[in-house]
């Protein structure tokens, strides 16, 4: 039998080399990104609870109702848009799934889909299993990887279909402004391109920004998928759980791929989130102990020969170590893990042509102790 590769450049993601290599040497794992602390006591006996209760079979094909209505509450409350819970909210598994019926929808055998690289890894092969076209923008350290809108607007051609915005972003913690919002709306202003805006970091923003999302510019709400996940803000990563946020329209035609994905995800989950999300701490108290996270961590870097730029969101610092030493970023993390007993990502990996800026990932949801062992270590390069 011969398999043609529908992926053929596509082999095991960094995240598990790095991992498992992070196991296999003993070192402290700061690659992968997910919390080594577990999720909230309250939220697991609301899990039990509802198993307990036999709500253990298929949930509704676009999620629990009582989830969507207290989705529907937190947006308009933070954000002020509205979304209505019946026909314009559906829950799915993860983010990567919302990400991934969205293309689904959307794709036409062709179209253009813009990309900002550092991108995250299912991005560009999502586009390209839906038989899209990937068109990546560079976005440099040295402008700070903040977007070039009129480089944006010398790729838009009469394929583009759609553009990705992650904000906060992983890898670079950047975080999306006003100003890019509205040097968006303007370049697709009598355009019919979607944005595909993925925010699972929302809550894990830091130093007093507020999270943007381009629904909430008026000019943009109409054409805006919002890709969520509860996966960062809950610590519960393993439970991939996570939902869409579209106009009608768009939710009718996501939720024709959503159904012939998975077509619905786990039920007493969803029960659980629905209760727990009804106390507003519950998610705004992430973005303080997310920031004083960062805080410690690079704190306990200060006199280190690593450059960084404070992280504006998400749990990832960068660290450049140009200073340090001239190897690739992808030798050089390999090499760390193994002598030094830091696992990191080298954030070449995030750009299709692996752009080695010399610079590496840290995640730093991590217990207290760990972080500091992990400085300490990095301290002595
Ligand atoms: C930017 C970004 N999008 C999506 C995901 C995946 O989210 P989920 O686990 O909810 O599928 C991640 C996870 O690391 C991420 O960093």
């Amino acid at each position: 039998m011969y398999l043609q590769s529908k992926q053929p450049k596509v082999g095991t993601t960094i995240f598990t080399v790095m991992s498992q290599l992070a196991l296999e040497s003993g070192a402290l794992n700061l690659s992968q990104g997910f919390p080594n602390y577990n999720c909230s006591e309250k939220l697991v006996s609301l899990v039990n609870q509802y198993m307990q209760q036999g709500m253990n079979q298929y949930a509704p094909m676009a999620g629990i109702f009582a989830l969507r209505e207290v989705l529907a509450a937190k947006t308009e409350d933070l954000y002020g848009i509205k979304y209505h819970p019946d026909t314009e909210i559906t829950i799915v598994s993860g983010c990567t799934e919302a990400l991934y019926a969205t293309l689904t929808a959307l794709i036409l055998p062709g179209d253009e889909v813009i990309v900002f690289e550092p991108a995250y890894d299912s991005y560009l092969p999502a586009i390209e299993l839906n038989g899209g076209v990937a068109v990546p923008i560079t976005l440099s350290p040295d402008n700070d990887f903040s977007i070039d809108w009129t480089l944006v607007k010398s790729k838009l051609t009469p394929k583009t279909k759609a553009l990705m915005l992650t904000s906060p972003h992983n890898p670079t913690g950047k975080c999306l402004t006003s100003s890019d919002l509205d040097s968006l709306a303007a370049i697709l202003k009598d355009s019919n391109v979607f944005v595909v805006s993925d925010e699972v970091y929302e809550h894990i923003i830091f130093d007093g920004r507020r999270h943007l999302s381009p629904a909430m510019h008026p000019d943009l709400y109409e054409r805006t998928f919002v890709c969520g996940s509860f996966g960062k803000t809950f610590h519960t990563t393993g439970w991939k759980l996570g939902y869409c946020l579209a106009p009608k329209e768009l939710t009718a035609e996501f939720r024709k791929a959503h159904q012939w994905i998975t077509f619905s995800s786990p039920t007493p989950m969803q029960y659980a989130l629905a209760d727990f999300l009804k106390d507003k701490n519950n998610y705004l108290e992430v973005t303080d102990f997310y920031q004083k996270k960062r805080d410690k961590f690079i704190n306990a870097l200060k006199g280190s020969r690593f450059e960084w730029i404070p992280a504006e969101g998400s749990f990832f610092q960068l660290l450049s170590y140009k200073n340090i030493c001239d190897d690739n970023d992808y030798d050089l993390a390999i090499r760390w893990t193994k002598e030094l007993g830091v696992a990191s990502i080298p954030i070449s990996v995030f750009y299709s042509d692996r752009l080695d800026n010399k610079i590496l990932r840290f995640c730093f949801a991590k217990d207290d102790e760990t972080l500091e062992k992990a400085a300490e270590k990095l301290q002595k390069i």
